[in-house]
């Protein structure tokens, strides 16, 4: 009898941790024609360039961090992600899927060339936290 009540205590414990961790997702990031992010969102989260060094850009900003799965196939940029940098006191993942899946390159600043870590026009979503 001990050890039923023990276990059932221990089951009962780990069933509310398990619910106390759920969190809403976090929310995406939105887009603006580069170089200037919107206004509106405090935090520049993520620059993505169709070409090298930083030219022809999004500037992906948010109000809060970290930023959810956002989809860079359906903002224009299928496949064709070739340069990204990260706003100040933020770190992104890159995936190859549209829903944050897949294979992924942690970005944590500037790169000019992506093909640099084998990743140029694979990237098709992204999320951001602080780094
Ligand atoms: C990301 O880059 C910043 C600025 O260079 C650095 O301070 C930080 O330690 C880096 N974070 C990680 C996780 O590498």
């Amino acid at each position: 009898m001990f050890k039923f009540i023990t276990l059932f205590a221990l089951m009962n414990a780990a069933l509310v941790s398990s619910s106390a961790v759920i969190r809403s997702p976090a929310a995406a990031a939105v887009a603006n024609v580069g170089p200037v992010s919107d206004s509106a969102n405090a935090i520049t989260a993520l620059t993505t360039c169709t070409q090298v060094n930083l030219k022809t850009c999004l500037v992906w900003s948010a109000t809060t961090l970290p930023v959810g799965c956002t989809n860079l196939a359906a903002n224009g940029q299928a496949n064709d992600v070739k340069s990204v940098v990260t706003g100040s006191g933020v770190e992104c993942t890159l995936f190859t899927s549209t829903t944050c899946t897949g294979s992924s390159q942690l970005i944590n600043g500037t790169i000019n060339d992506l093909s640099v870590v084998g990743f140029s026009n694979k990237a098709n979503s992204f999320s951001c936290q602080s780094n």
